[in-house]
């Protein structure tokens, strides 16, 4: 079964055919065309130019993506939210227009859903139950997986969600869009003791997170420091920042493996898991725990991408059922239920 996937929820244009082969998934290709550069220009996505770049680059990343058509495909997989409306539409309208015309399954999948399989792309797949930390630009989420396609949400942010406050404090010091990745090459450079600043764990017992005071105290921070902040202090204040967030993000994991000792695995996704620091952080203490294994995305599948849209697609193959095209529709606050219903 070879399943065609579009993903268009933000500034990647991407399509992927992945494939299942005895429960596992294997990515055939994988092509994403990312807006960053356009972006870049104004600090920031802004919606309508992002959904006019998906209208013009999804047809040539869909010929890439089936390598002109020689790579065939039994489905069609699509994500239907979260995400901004005007872009997920135009990956909606391409796969219900496929799917109408070619008649074959159609499955519409939750964006959070396609970063939770991002996990299950790799060699290996996590066993079950798994605890996913789901660190994106719009999401920080604790889900706890018994079962396939089952998702228990233990804890999410509050206000900011992680890659957010990695984004607003890259603008506050100066550095380009997107912020998290700036701030990790900067980090490189600085003291991540340097800085004391706040650990946001709202309450100890409940496994919700909040990045805004992080933020709030990263920019009170900034006005004591001097101006123009001299190269060294600018990677000071990065490094401080990246560690006090990971700490937190590692804490409020710790609290819920205390909670969940049944938990097999632990999978960190979303496009902050791309952030080396954090996965080393939290790869260090399941190691030192022992008791269970550590499962993060190659690179390519952290940030968004359509080959995890396809690898939940599979999932959906395997255990629960297609939906009729004309009943998709694109939902900008779909919620992670489980099943995808
Ligand atoms: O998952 P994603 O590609 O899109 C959403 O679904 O939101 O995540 C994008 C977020 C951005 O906030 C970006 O700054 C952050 O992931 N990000 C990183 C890194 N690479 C991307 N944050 C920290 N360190 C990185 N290396
Ligand atoms: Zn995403």
């Amino acid at each position: 079964m070879r399943i065609l996937a579009i993903e268009t929820s933000c500034d990647e244009t991407a399509a992927s055919i992945v494939e299942e082969r005895r429960g596992q998934v294997i990515v055939n290709t994988n092509v994403v065309f990312s807006q960053i550069a356009t972006h870049a220009a104004t600090g920031g996505v802004v919606p309508n130019i992002a959904a006019r770049l998906h209208s013009q680059n999804l047809p040539e990343v869909l010929i890439q993506a089936t390598k002109n058509k020689k790579i065939s495909f039994q489905a069609v997989a699509v994500t239907t939210g979260p995400g901004l409306i005007g872009c997920l539409l135009i990956g909606l309208s391409a796969a219900q227009t496929i799917v109408a015309l070619e008649k074959k399954p159609i499955y519409g999948i939750n964006h959070l859903e396609g970063h939770i399989y991002s996990a299950w792309l790799g060699e290996e797949a996590p066993e079950l139950p798994a605890l996913v930390v789901i660190v994106s630009g719009g999401h920080t989420e604790l889900v706890l997986m018994k079962r396939h396609l089952h998702y228990q949400l233990l804890g999410s942010t509050r206000d900011d969600a992680a890659g957010e406050a990695f984004d607003k404090v890259a603008r506050l010091l100066e550095l380009s869009y997107p912020g998290g990745p700036a701030i990790s090459r900067l980090a490189v450079h600085g003291n991540p003791e340097a800085y004391q600043l706040p650990i946001s764990l709202p309450r100890k017992g409940d496994l919700d997170f909040s990045f805004s005071g992080l933020k709030a105290a990263t920019s009170f921070l900034l006005t004591k420091l001097p101006q123009p902040l001299p190269e060294h202090l600018k990677a000071d204040v990065a490094a401080s920042f990246q560690s006090t967030i990971a700490q937190a993000i590692v804490r409020k994991t710790q609290f819920a493996l205390e909670k969940y000792p049944e938990v097999q695995s632990v999978c960190l996704v979303g496009g902050v898991s791309a952030n080396s620091h954090l996965r080393a952080q939290l790869e260090q203490m399941i190691n030192q725990e022992g008791k269970r294994r550590f499962f993060v995305p190659k690179m390519d599948y952290c940030t968004d991408n359509a080959a995890m849209i396809g690898a939940a697609a599979v999932y959906h193959y395997l255990f629960s059922k297609p939906d009729n095209w004309y009943d998709l529709e694109a939902d900008p606050n779909r919620q992670l239920t489980s099943n995808g219903k």
